[in-house]
């Protein structure tokens, strides 16, 4: 029977712990119940027809032995793993490694001594600049992931043009090409057609697979079995998710009800949606969920073509530093947020707390107890803050955080935006909003033919010295 992993915790989004101003009723409970089942059923068939074909992901082999082949072919020689891609080809990579190694090197931790990974999605100069200088000594023991489907995303282009001219300067063009994997669209794109012409190591974002969804594919995967993560395991996880995630009876579909929540929440009034988790570890997840839930759902027309202008505002916070930071505003400023917690039940190690000084018994209550413990009472002390001021909050329980659980909650939320994308009536798989402003970089970066373009930026966007102070 397949492990459970992780569940979503509910109680305390309904009236029975907010009251009825401001939690769900059993009728509103009800009411989505009607209104999302048949969404689920519709978003079965979108899977069938092919629409969705993030959703097989976890059932491809294929992509999965490639990776697997090229890290026996690399392993060796790599100390250090640089990913350069941004968006959905950058922070998943990044809460992959957070999650599912140590935070720090230890030769008694096998993972935590595998290659060293770098996820570079800025173009700060200063920061490259001194990634430069750090990774120059150390080229070829180094291998290169750039990650990009379009190929044309300036930020990706321009790190690999950059480290492109440094290898072949430093190790020939045989040298480069043993150092660098291109993770690209598996026909078209800018970044194919360098990876062919340079013959390059390739692996594929699969067609129809957007950025945002593209974690469980090679854009993921490869720089986590470099890593020394079980990708076996991972995509294990994601699968025993689908069986619950495509189930047709609402209440025991886990991202039906986390999305229907959301949309409930969204219609009255909440329209921010905190993601907080009691773990270290899932920190990264946040940022991940945060790029999933902005350009899937943040749309201007429904699928009708009607203006809306819709979506909820992602947000992130971590227990417990940003106790310390924002609850102040969440339990006493406006009530327009759900929350989400992530907990975890068991942690890889546990520490206990030493005895209190002398002098200060008052910090008695905490001695002998352990950290873990001590993290998820500051979770519960939170929730019931939150609660007494009546914000609804959901938590998502882990077991404990491993590929697994991992994979399960990439899945989930995965659903759950297709299922929010259903209800919100939008499109969740495009990003139109973002292409605008990637035209004008090219064009302010002088691209051929975008003249006009870039003389009606800089009019509007120069600085008038009249309201400078
Ligand atoms: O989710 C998305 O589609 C985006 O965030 C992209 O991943 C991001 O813009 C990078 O695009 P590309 O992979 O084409 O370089």
């Amino acid at each position: 029977m397949a492990r459970i992993g992780i569940n979503l915790y509910y109680k305390n989004v309904t009236s029975k712990a907010i009251g009825q101003d401001h939690g769900i009723t059993n009728e509103q409970l009800e009411d989505l119940a009607k209104e999302t089942s048949p969404l689920i059923t519709q978003v079965n068939r979108e899977r069938l027809s092919g629409r969705t074909p993030y959703r097989e992901l976890p059932y491809n082999k294929e992509p999965g032995q490639r990776v697997k082949e090229l890290v026996k072919e690399l392993k060796g020689q790599c100390e250090n793993l640089i990913v350069f891609g941004i968006g959905g080809s950058a922070l998943g990579n990044i809460a992959l490694d957070t999650a599912l190694r140590p935070l720090l090197p230890n030769p008694n931790d096998k993972k935590s001594m595998e290659s060293r990974l770098f996820v570079l999605d800025n173009i700060d100069p200063d920061q490259f600049g001194s990634f430069l200088d750090f990774i120059r000594p150390k080229l070829k023991k180094t291998i290169f992931n750039v990650i990009s489907k379009s190929g044309r995303t300036s930020e990706t282009a321009a790190q690999f043009m950059i480290i492109r001219e440094m290898l072949i300067n430093e190790l020939g063009k045989t040298g480069y090409q043993n150092q660098v994997v291109a993770t690209t669209d598996t026909k078209a794109g800018t970044l194919r057609t360098i990876a062919d012409n340079d013959k390059l190591k390739k692996l594929e974002v699969p067609e129809g697979v957007g950025g945002r969804f593209s974690v469980l594919s090679a854009v993921g995967l490869f720089s986590a079995a470099m890593c020394g993560i079980d990708i076996d395991t991972l995509l294990a996880g994601a699968r025993d998710m689908d069986k619950r995630v495509e189930c047709e009876d609402f209440y025991k579909n886990p991202a039906a009800i986390n999305a229907a929540i959301n949309y409930h929440f969204y219609k009255c009034g909440k329209k921010m949606s905190v993601l907080m988790p009691y773990s270290y570890a899932l920190k990264d997840f946040a940022d991940w969920y945060r790029q999933l839930w902005a350009e899937s759902l943040g749309k201007s027309r429904d699928l009708a073509g009607e203006e809306v202008e819709i979506g909820p505002t992602p947000i992130i916070a971590l227990g417990t530093t940003d106790q310390h930071s924002q609850v102040q505003l969440y339990r006493e400023g406006p009530n327009d947020k759900l929350f989400t917690f992530l907990q975890v039940n068991n942690f890889d190690k546990d520490l206990k707390i030493g005895p209190a000084p002398d002098c200060a018994p008052e910090l008695g209550f905490l001695a002998g107890k352990s950290l873990g413990v001590l993290l998820n009472k500051h979770k519960k002390a939170t929730e019931y803050a939150l609660l007494e001021s009546k914000r609804p909050c959901l938590t998502v329980l882990f077991d404990k955080v491993d590929a697994y659980t991992v994979g399960q909650f990439i899945y989930l939320f995965e659903v759950t935006t297709s299922f929010a994308g259903a209800l919100f009536n939008i499109n969740p798989y495009d990003q139109p909003a973002v292409e605008l402003g990637k035209e004008a970089t090219s064009a302010l970066m002088g691209k051929e033919g975008y003249e006009d373009f870039a003389k009606e930026i800089q009019l509007k966007t120069e600085i008038d010295e009249d309201f400078l102070v």
